[in-house]
């Protein structure tokens, strides 16, 4: 009897690791559209006596900026941040940040349900032509038109103090929300900037100003999804039990 439940387990274990990288990549597809439809974050950073805190900071995906010599596509973040900013001054400071991405809520529908991540990595600071400066700072204010006062070596600009940074993605923890088709856990830095375009695509990189009024993936991003087999989902609510979420 006991033997049998053995090998139950471990069949049940290979089956979770199986269904886990999958999940891993279909997770990975969800924050990358997440963070291509979404335009601001919370940048979490440590003040000097070590208490975290957390500041709203603007910025647009790397995969909406396509022709930016530099950038490569890959889903991380690019931010202007002012040296006067708190988050800069932390991150000067001591270079521990992490950024807090979550999908919007429309209607009072639940934060709780939707898909949200904190992502690990670097900052790095972008060194720019004035070209690309110029196409980044085009797709920039596509999503913050208010930051034109504020555009590094702007004419116009009142402040002159901001900086590209690219936030290197090296892992991101990820919640998609509850039920059967969430993945919570980790995905990897590699899986995350992956080319995920296959079919099914979270094109945002052609995305006008128009578009961004009202993004036609917004209401499509779980949906598309292709469907998970039964043992899939099965497993899928398993973990999130286990994982007492
Ligand atoms: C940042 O702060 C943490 C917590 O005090 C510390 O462990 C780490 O060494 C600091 N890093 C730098 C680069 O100062
Ligand atoms: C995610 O990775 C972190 C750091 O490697 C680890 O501490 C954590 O337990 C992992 N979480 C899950 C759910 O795998």
């Amino acid at each position: 009897m006991k033997m049998v439940n053995c090998a139950l387990v471990w069949h049940l274990l290979a089956l979770l690791a199986t269904v886990r990288a999958h999940s891993e990549k279909r997770a990975a597809i969800l924050a990358r559209r997440m963070v291509n439809l979404q335009s601001t974050l919370h940048f979490n950073s440590l003040r000097s006596n070590n208490v975290p805190v957390s500041m709203a900071e603007y910025y647009v995906a790397s995969d909406s900026c396509p022709d930016v010599e530099g950038l490569f596509d890959n889903g991380d973040p690019v931010l202007l941040l002012s040296k006067m900013s708190t988050s800069y001054k932390n991150w000067h400071e001591n270079g521990t940040v992490t950024m807090t991405i979550e999908k919007p809520t429309l209607h009072y529908d639940g934060i709780m349900g939707k898909p949200r991540g904190v992502f690990f990595g670097k900052l790095k600071k972008l060194e720019l032509s004035s070209e690309d400066n110029k196409r980044l700072a085009a797709h920039f204010l596509v999503r913050h038109p208010d930051a034109r006062h504020w555009l590094p070596g702007s004419d116009e600009s009142h402040v002159h103090d901001t900086v590209w940074f690219e936030f290197v993605v090296e892992s991101v923890y990820f919640i998609g929300g509850f039920g059967d088709r969430a993945f919570i856990g980790n995905i990897s830095g590699d899986v995350y900037h992956q080319d995920l375009r296959d079919g099914e695509s979270y094109s945002c990189n052609h995305m006008s100003s128009h578009d961004y009024t009202f993004p036609v993936e917004y209401k499509q991003d779980i949906s598309a999804l292709p469907d998970e087999s039964f043992f899939g989902r099965f497993f899928q609510a398993f973990k999130n039990i286990v994982m007492n979420y």
